[in-house]
């Protein structure tokens, strides 16, 4: 547990009753008012899954909180004062679409974590966004240092995966003149410390060599940098937001990730659930992105046609939002008309196979019910291995004469 003790930390009993806290609790006195908080009482005022806000001794804090074997445990992210602060000082740029409450959806899983992100948005805590390729990482990303203190001061976004492992130091720490040959002339900041006051974006962190995690590390835990061939570190204040689509967890694991790295980073991790499991979403996405191209491609869509949102709706969508965006792009591109309709898309991926597998109830004996879905599966399977049936048996792990059987019985 040690190394999450960079956080002031409040623990309580079943009453909720103050029992200990570490010394970062008594940072902001300047005398040490040693057990001042001691058999205080906590009140919780607004309680959602890990995070709330609480009192403590008068003063309102954001806090994450842990259960531990009869004892709470509150992290403390922020104090409050400082966020009605920041609230106030977004307010009047509310227009920009980099802004948390401008991501697009409604489902409950996209509100849970819009709700998430706003309200670490206002600590300096490091977030760790997870979730499948274009699920809108890199948006949550620029909408959290938007919602946050830190937004008149730089947002940098560093793409791990283009940082070969011999530029690591001087694309981040930089580097002063003549440090090496071909240095420019008046050396150069790293993005570290172009990030200065404000937010780090270390995009696909697992895409990192494991010599370069070090060097990371390094800086996040010194919190300063280096400039190759200088002679003084320089204290940096950032915020580091880092995203990756790989299970970091499985990577330690597997010893291709810095454990220590990784509880670095750990510290709040938000979670973008993929398209597939936002269907709510879907249609508000088709809608606003239709909107988005009548304007810029000068279209007057103003429907969608049933077949269309019938296959966007069973559809598994496996590149996400991007792949959304890009596959109305394309129908709009070449649309006529007011009607948007899935032959403008090109696509019929498994359209109605999905669909009467998973969507439809089915009314009829089990029989019937059997013999519809096995119907459905073996369609499916045959399309995946694009007709081949001695590979369809083995995908369905059945003999080769049973599937004939089953070809001639279901008249596929
Ligand atoms: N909820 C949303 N509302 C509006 N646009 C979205 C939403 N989610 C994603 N997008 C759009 O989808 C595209 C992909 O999003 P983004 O780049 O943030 O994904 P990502 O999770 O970072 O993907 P990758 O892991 O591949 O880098 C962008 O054009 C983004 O604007
Ligand atoms: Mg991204």
């Amino acid at each position: 547990m040690k190394r999450l003790e960079t956080f002031a930390i409040v623990i309580v009993d079943r009453n909720r009753k103050i029992t200990d806290v570490n010394d970062f609790m008594y940072q902001p006195f300047s005398d040490h008012r040693y057990n001042h908080f001691l058999n205080e009482s906590v009140e919780v005022d607004h309680e959602e899954d890990e995070l709330c806000l609480v009192n403590i001794s008068g003063e309102r804090y954001l806090v994450k909180r842990k259960d531990t074997n009869g004892q709470e445990l509150f992290y403390i992210l922020a104090v409050m004062s400082r966020v009605a602060k920041l609230t106030s000082n977004t307010n009047h740029k509310k227009h920009s679409s980099d802004e948390l409450n401008h991501i697009i959806g409604t489902s409950r899983a996209m509100n849970r974590i819009k709700d998430l992100a706003t309200k670490v948005a206002t600590s300096d805590s490091t977030v760790l966004l997870t979730g499948e390729s274009g699920t809108g990482k890199e948006l949550f990303a620029r909408g959290i240092h938007n919602n946050s203190a830190r937004n008149k001061h730089p947002f940098v976004a560093v793409n791990c995966v283009a940082i070969p492992d011999e530029l690591f130091e001087s694309e981040m720490f930089g580097y002063e003149a003549g440090a090496f040959s071909g240095a420019r002339r008046d050396g150069k900041p790293g993005k570290v410390e172009l990030a200065q006051n404000g937010t780090l974006f270390l995009d696909e962190i697992s895409e990192l060599s494991y010599a370069s995690q070090g060097k990371l590390l390094r800086v996040l835990q010194e919190r300063e940098v280096d400039r190759l061939g200088g002679v003084r570190s320089k204290t940096v204040n950032i915020r580091v937001v880092a995203a990756t689509n790989k299970n970091l967890k499985q990577l330690v694991t597997e010893g291709k990730f810095r454990e220590d790295l990784y509880y670095r980073l750990y510290v709040f991790d938000l979670n973008v659930p993929p398209l597939r499991e936002r269907e709510r979403d879907v249609l508000i996405l088709i809608e606003h992105y239709i909107h988005e191209f009548n304007q810029s491609l000068g279209k007057q869509v103003t429907e969608v046609s049933e077949d269309l949102k019938a296959w966007a709706l069973s559809y598994t969508w496996p590149g996400n939002v991007r792949e959304l965006k890009s596959s109305i792009e394309r129908g709009m591109n070449i649309v006529e008309g007011s009607h948007l309709a899935q032959e403008d898309l090109g696509r019929y991926d498994n359209v109605h196979l999905d669909h009467t597998a998973q969507k439809e109830p089915f009314h009829g004996t089990l029989e019937q019910a059997m013999n519809h879905y096995e119907k459905a599966i073996i369609e499916k399977a045959i399309l995946e291995v694009e007709g081949d049936r001695t590979k369809a048996a083995a995908l369905l792990d059945i003999h080769l004469s049973s599937l004939y059987r089953k070809l001639s019985k279901h008249q596929i």
